[in-house]
């Protein structure tokens, strides 16, 4: 039996069938070819077989629905942009043409043709496509390992922190998923800060920093079993302002958003909304929301693990803590997110370390659609 799965697909779609087999015929064994009699069935193929089909050779006059239809829905669907489409047609007004080439055709050739003149046309786009697609996925590969690098470094950092401090290594873990989780939540509900992705993203990986000051905490403070007198908490305290002065301090990379994340990150998680944190002592909004999440992030998971100083809370235990105040005031609107996403944070926390970020994308489309049944609801009433 042939083998056809290794084949380059190729949809023709014309409504001629002798040009379809005119052009099948030339194109020869090489290919698998696929055959579309109008426009609907050629978009029905190209639903079925998706990034499968590497070109298409489109007649534009067709019953039911013409090849500009076919073009049109294709960059509705976006596909024009992975699958090259050479226009083959009789109709050949400048106008015509033109039209074609803005809905996105690679090539256009007029009838009659000449069968060379096809088949080069078709291999040198077919070439030109695989290409494109080869530098795509060698682009986006690069920009992956600069991205595991970059985390992977900064996890190193705060595991060191984390290990002087006594923490169980989950601690930053967990609070970059829930200042992921919190962020990706608000940006669903309000544009007032302005969150793009890459800020999440950022944010995320700048909270593994957030007691990176504590380095320079000594170690029978930093440690110690029972309460801090108020001699000693005044020092432990001084890790926020002595966190952001380390990346003050940094020779290089100022101007990076990731630094400028870790320093608002340093210096302001202990903050508070009603303006009783420190070291700032800033109030509301005057606090970059990096911190508020990060903050909130922090303060659940230490509440949920355990310390040298205290045993762990249940999940439900803490939430109730943070939203009564007991841990210091937050912004309401952070504490309604965190109360919304109270069973998705538990999920993953319980799920344990193994890669949250698949799971955190799945959780936020199942939280989204939480949020629309609540706004539905309050609609209702
Ligand atoms: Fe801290
Ligand atoms: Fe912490």
């Amino acid at each position: 039996m042939e083998d056809t799965e290794k084949k380059i697909k190729i949809l023709i779609a014309d409504d001629s069938e002798m040009n379809r087999a005119i052009l099948a015929e030339m194109l020869g064994e090489g290919y698998e070819i696929l055959e579309a009699v109008d426009g609907e069935e050629a978009l029905a193929c190209l639903d079925r077989c998706g990034s499968e089909i590497s070109l298409v050779l489109l007649d534009i006059v067709m019953p039911n629905l013409d090849g500009f239809g076919v073009l049109a829905r294709m960059n509705q669907t976006k596909q024009i942009e992975e699958i090259p489409v050479i226009m083959i047609s009789a109709e050949d007004g400048a106008e015509a043409i033109r039209r074609a080439y803005n809905l996105g055709i690679s090539d256009y050739i007029s009838r009659p043709f000449d069968m060379e003149v096809v088949r080069k046309r078709v291999t040198n786009t077919l070439m030109l496509y695989a290409k494109q697609k080869q530098l795509l996925e060698m682009v986006a590969e690069q920009v992956y390992e600069k991205q595991k690098s970059n985390t992977l470094m900064v996890n190193i950092l705060s595991h060191i922190v984390e290990f002087r401090n006594g923490e169980s290594g989950l601690h930053v873990i967990h609070v970059h998923m829930i200042t992921k989780l919190l962020l990706e939540y608000i940006r669903l509900k309000t544009d007032r800060y302005s969150l793009s992705d890459s800020d999440i993203e950022l944010i995320a990986m700048a909270s593994a920093l957030h007691d990176i000051g504590k380095i320079a905490i000594p170690d029978e403070i930093l440690n110690k079993p029972g309460r801090l007198t108020d001699e000693e908490f005044k020092v432990m305290k001084t890790h926020a302002a002595m966190g952001a002065s380390m990346l003050e301090d940094l020779p290089v990379a100022q101007g990076e958003p990731l630094v400028r994340y870790s320093y608002e990150i340093c210096r302001w998680h202990h903050e508070r909304y009603d303006g009783r944190g420190y070291p700032d002592g800033l109030k509301g909004d005057e606090i970059p929301i990096s911190a508020q999440a990060v903050g909130l992030a922090d303060v659940y998971d230490a509440l949920t693990s355990e310390r040298v100083y205290k045993k762990a809370f249940t999940h439900e235990k803490a939430l109730e803590m943070i939203v009564k105040g007991e841990c210091g005031a937050f912004s309401p609107f952070l504490l309604e997110s965190l109360t919304e996403l109270a069973d998705t944070i538990r999920e993953e926390v319980e799920k344990g370390p193994a890669d949250y970020s698949g799971e955190v994308k799945v959780n936020i489309e199942r939280a989204e659609k939480m949020l629309k049944e609540r706004q539905r609801k309050g609609e209702a009433r």
